[in-house]
């Protein structure tokens, strides 16, 4: 006699695992990477505020150097006698460092998390322009950084100037940049050439996190990008150009 054994469902049936709650974290929107591109382009639009203001005060330095000079002192005396001498100086020295730190954190989580996103890289190159924009962010970004630490020990303490921390802010500039230091001058210019296309692609960026970019007024945006870094640029390599070449001394 054969015995007939029952077997089971080849399959087990499969119950859906039931969801845990989403709560979220504290700081979930920071954590997100539209968090950390909304970041960068508020961190990215105070500096570029600062840079307005900064580059429209070095042109005092064609009023003659006195007038310069006032305008260094104005910068540390704006809110006396209520606050103290260089109140003014020191909000916008902690606004602007923690803009940098921001500014740099959400870049280096973002380009991680791009990495981490994609761990085995492409056989074929991303197309030219996105390479060139990485590049220009990352490298641009570090010779910026670069500069700023020369640029400080240069003419804000007078490390590295010929005139010294003690000379009058206008004399500093104008040695900074006399004829024979041509090389500072070169320095200069290569970095305001790359603060300019960073601030090219950056703005034409936090215009997309905002939600400003549409096919309408893309073309629009991009000119506006382009022309606030222009003017930057400009404005900001006037003044070491004109001082080298002698036209203001
Ligand atoms: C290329 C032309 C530039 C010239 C001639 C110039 C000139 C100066 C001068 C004279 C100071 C000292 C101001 C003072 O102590 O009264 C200064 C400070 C400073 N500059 Fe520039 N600058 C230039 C470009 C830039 C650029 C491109 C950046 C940033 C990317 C920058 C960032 C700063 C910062 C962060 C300070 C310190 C501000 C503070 O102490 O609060 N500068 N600059």
């Amino acid at each position: 006699m054969t015995a007939t054994i029952e077997r089971g469902a080849a399959t087990a049936p499969v119950t859906a695992p039931k969801k845990a709650p989403t709560r979220k974290k504290p700081g979930g929107f920071l954590r997100s990477s539209n968090g950390k591109k909304v970041v960068m382009a508020v961190t990215g639009a105070v500096m570029v505020l600062f840079l307005l203001g900064h580059m429209l005060g070095n042109l005092k330095i064609f009023l003659g150097r006195d007038s310069f000079n006032e305008y260094a002192h104005a910068l540390r005396t704006l809110l006396e006698p209520i606050a103290p001498y260089r109140t003014l100086l020191t909000i916008v020295e902690i606004v602007l460092v923690a803009s940098v730190v921001l500014h740099m954190w959400a870049a280096i989580s973002l380009s991680r998390r791009a990495g981490k996103a994609r761990p085995v890289k492409y056989v074929a190159k991303k197309s030219q322009a996105n390479g060139y924009a990485t590049h220009i962010m990352r490298w641009g970004g570090l010779t910026i950084a670069l500069f700023v630490v020369w640029h400080l020990l240069d003419l804000t303490f007078g490390v590295v100037n010929p005139k010294g921390f003690d000379a009058a802010p206008a004399d500093r500039m104008v040695a900074g940049f006399e004829p024979s230091r041509w090389w500072v001058t070169l320095i200069y210019f290569v970095a305001v050439v790359m603060v300019g296309l960073h601030l090219r692609h950056g703005i034409w960026s936090s215009f997309q996190t905002l939600g400003w970019a549409n096919r309408d007024r893309n073309k629009v945006l991009r000119a506006t990008a382009g022309l606030v870094s222009i003017v930057l640029v400009v404005g900001f390599l006037a003044p070491p150009l004109a001082i080298t070449f002698g036209v203001v001394k």
